[in-house]
Parts: C-alpha cells; structure tokens; sequence
C-alpha cells in the first residue's frame, strides 16, 4: 500500500469543444464515486476551462490547465498567465510537457520558471520530463532526466514542493501506442525519488507523486500502478473517451 494518495489526469491537448467538454464531464462524475484514495483530474484546453469548472462544481474532479506563461500579466500576445488559471479555479497546470519542449521549443529554462511562477499563483505544477529515443537507445535516460529536474526545480523554496507533481513521460511513448514496461516505469520514477531526496530530502521526496505517461490504456493501468513508485497516470488518447478513462481511473490493484 502506497502512503500517497494517486492522481488519474486526462491531459485532452488540442481536442474538445465546450459543449463536448461539459458533456464528457457530465458523463464521467455520474460513473465515478469520489475516492479517498484517488484523485481525478482534468486538463481541458484554455478555451472549455472556465465550462469545465461549472460543469464540475460540487464534485470531486480537479482541474488543470495544460500550458501556460510564466509572468502574471503584459504585452505577450496570445498567451494566458498563472494569474489567469488561477482565477478560473485552476488546480493544476501542466509544465514542460514534450510536445511543448519539442515542438514550441521550450528550453529548461522556460520550464523553471514556469513551474515557479505556477506555485507562486497558488496552484501545484505537473512537471514532465522524459526522454526520446535515440537517448534511451543510447543509455542516457537517467542522466536525461536527472539534468530536467535539477534545471525545473532551481531555486524552488522547499515549503511549496511535497506538493509538487512529477510526471514521467518517455517522449517515445507518448502517442505512440508503445508503453514503457512497468518494469522501465518503476526504474526511472524510482531514480526521480532518490534525485528528489537528494535535491531535497527523503520526507519530501516520499511525499512527491510521480506519475507515468505515455500511451496508458485500460488494459496496462493496473500493472502500471501496481509499480511502488508509480503513483498515478498522465493519460493522454485514452483520457479523451469516457468509457476508457473511466477504466484507467478504476485502476486496480492485483488481487483486489
Ligand atoms: P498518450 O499521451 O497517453 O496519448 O500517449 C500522454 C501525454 O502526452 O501526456
């Protein structure tokens, strides 16, 4: 038995109209209790953020916006401030993600202050990291991921970080249909909590969840889960049907 409490997000990316994310929301609290010991959450695009809060007031889903910048507010057109999720009732916001490190560029250093600038709007980051390919092919994961989280976590005040959420995410696994084992999972997220202890200390970094990302389906999430160190899922195409994403946050245990 873990002593942290899991987190299930859908990650929806660039899908779902307002209306297709109110129904989707609708249709998942009536199939899902709420959880002592799982934490559901949702991360719609910036555009059904603000539906999706009504739509989910008085349940037990959370909400997380998928990007964002890292100033509260200026002449950056085009983009949405901590400031702004916050007031949206925003819990979360995902950082660092590697379609937005691969494909918009974004540098560790963009990602540091991202994460920064989301604790100090009073929201919790969901910071990923992972490798390509061509690292893993060549055995350089870990140092990969090591130098993510020491650039993502500088400076970071150590008050505000037990609450912070990791996310492993091997960028070849994302989309991809191509999971990383549980075995490969629990490696590297079992790396990421002795970087964290180091970084930090044991007490918080046994306090960190990390989750897994990267092609979770209904028929690996147990296995997945089962892993000590994995604590909860970043699901992306799975997360986008109610029936599968419902399956993934019914997660369970062998033998149960
Ligand atoms: P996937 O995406 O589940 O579709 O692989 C995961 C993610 O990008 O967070």
């Amino acid at each position: 038995m873990k002593n942290r409490r899991s987190l299930v997000a859908a990650n929806w990316k660039m899908h779902k109209t307002v209306g297709e994310t109110v129904s989707f929301l609708e249709a998942l609290q009536d199939r899902i209790e709420a959880y002592e010991d799982r934490e559901v959450v949702v991360a719609p695009p910036f555009t059904a953020l603000a539906a999706a809060r009504q739509a989910m007031e008085g349940n037990k889903i959370n909400l997380s916006a998928q990007n964002c910048h890292w100033e509260e507010k200026g002449a950056f057109t085009g983009e949405v401030s901590p400031a702004m999720l916050k007031d949206l009732g925003c819990d979360y916001v995902i950082v660092g993600h590697s379609e937005r490190r691969h494909l918009f560029g974004e540098t560790d250093e963009i990602v540091q202050k991202k994460t920064a600038s989301v604790f100090a709007h009073g929201m919790v980051p969901i910071l990923c990291v992972g490798e390509v390919l061509d690292e893993r092919e060549a055995g350089r994961t870990f140092p990969v991921v090591n130098h993510q989280v020491e650039r993502a976590l500088d400076g970071l005040n150590c008050r505000l970080v037990p609450a912070l959420v990791l996310a492993y995410e091997p960028v070849w696994a994302i989309g991809t249909g191509k999971t990383a084992t549980p075995d490969q999972a629990q490696e590297v997220h079992s790396f990421l909590r002795e970087k964290l202890s180091a970084l930090f200390d044991k007490t918080i970094a046994n306090k960190i969840r990390i989750l897994y990302g990267g092609s979770v389906k209904p028929d690996n999430v147990d296995a997945l889960m089962a892993q000590p160190d994995v604590d909860g899922l970043l699901v992306g195409g799975a997360g986008l049907e109610v029936d599968s994403f419902q399956r993934i946050v019914q997660y369970r245990f062998p033998g149960e």
